[in-house]
């Protein structure tokens, strides 16, 4: 009986030993919630940090692919100390609810377009006005120049640090209405815009209503009829499903607007430089990954639209629409002058 005590008694101091040394490897994580004690003996920099990054595509979308390649590369660059992990499909929240948590560190990362972004930041919009780039290939210039870093570090006022810039392509309007061939067809429509005055502008300058919505509201307020169209980008109104139930679509190509992984200035104020570093130029890595597939995404996004049956409408030229909307370059855009003349001569 005495043996069989004693048995039990040092089973038990065992496991609880065991238990204890499993706690050395507790995660930090930035969720807003308080640092967690480590044990006095280890050492400071074997703490595994944990980070969160919200996306609100889905999984297998250009930009998630992206994301996970950043978060890839942090982490076999600190050996498994950095983590990042990726919440794809909005878990974390819609755009601007999800860049305001950022702000406070509340969310680590984010990968969001810069329309709803400009709003923190104004000389945002000076990347995104309608008709600003002759291409994509001029875009990519500007963004991945001096323009493009001194964009990536205006954001500081707002609490916010951009690393890298990610493709998006060019946006065009889709209605469940009619065929839309010049700005006269959308008079009297109600589109779905992001949450930035410039789209809304934008949508004024054409005659249509603008209706400010978090896109992931878009499809069922598309269904029952609560907005008549929306906007944006193959890929999107693929994987949105928005082409089954607004099936007119104009190749009118009205804005590129780029999109960004930001960072929590909180959150990198707390790392080491070396840290940070390392953070940077990953996500500047990831851009390749990206951009790959979102060449290969917005093609295979067309090609399945067009099969579908859809109604693609494509413009000798979109000369009206641009005339259109020319005003939005003095009202969203005074202050910026010399930099949209920059951009404008990048050849
Ligand atoms: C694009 C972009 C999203 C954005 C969406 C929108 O799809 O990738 O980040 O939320 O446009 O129209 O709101």
């Amino acid at each position: 009986m005495k043996k069989r005590l004693l048995f039990v008694m040092v089973s038990a101091v065992l496991v609880l030993s065991l238990l204890a040394g499993c706690g050395g490897k507790a995660p930090e994580t930035s969720n807003g919630g308080e640092k967690k004690t480590e044990p006095a003996a280890a050492p400071k920099e074997e703490k595994e940090i944990v980070l969160r990054l919200a996306e609100n595509q889905p999984a297998d979308y250009p930009t998630t692919l992206g994301d996970k390649e950043f978060a890839k590369l942090v982490e076999e660059r600190t050996n498994g100390r950095i983590k990042i992990e990726v919440y794809h499909s909005a878990q974390l929240g819609q755009e601007k609810a999800v860049i305001e948590q950022v702000q406070f560190g509340a969310i680590d990362f984010a990968r969001v377009s810069i329309s709803p972004l400009a709003e923190f930041s104004k000389s945002l919009n000076a990347l995104q006005l309608p008709y600003l780039y002759r291409n994509a290939a001029h875009m990519w210039k500007v963004l991945e120049g001096p323009i493009g870093d001194e964009f990536l570090n205006s954001m500081t006022g707002a609490k916010l640090v951009g690393l890298c810039w990610y493709d998006s392509g060019a946006r065009s309007f889709y209605n469940s209405k009619r065929e839309i061939k010049s700005p006269a067809d959308l008079k009297g429509m109600k589109i779905r815009v992001q949450e930035s005055k410039l789209m809304m502008g934008l949508v004024s300058a054409l005659g249509a209503t603008p209706v400010p919505m978090a896109f992931g509201e878009v499809y069922s307020a598309l269904q029952t009829g609560v907005i008549d169209g929306a906007e944006n980008n193959w890929p999107s109104y693929l994987t949105t499903s928005h082409y089954e139930v607004a099936k007119y679509f104009t190749l009118d190509e009205h804005t590129r607007v780029p999109e960004m992984i930001i960072a929590s200035k909180m959150t990198l104020d707390k790392l080491s430089k070396e840290d940070v570093d390392i953070i940077t130029k990953a996500a500047k890595d990831s851009v390749k990954i990206q951009k790959e597939s979102w060449a290969k995404k917005e093609k295979e996004a067309e090609d399945k639209i067009r099969a579908a049956g859809n109604k693609i409408t494509v413009l000798e030229n979109n000369e009206e629409f641009q005339k259109a909307v020319a005003p939005l370059y003095e009202e969203f855009g005074k202050d910026y002058k010399d930099v949209i003349k920059k951009i404008q001569d990048t050849k």
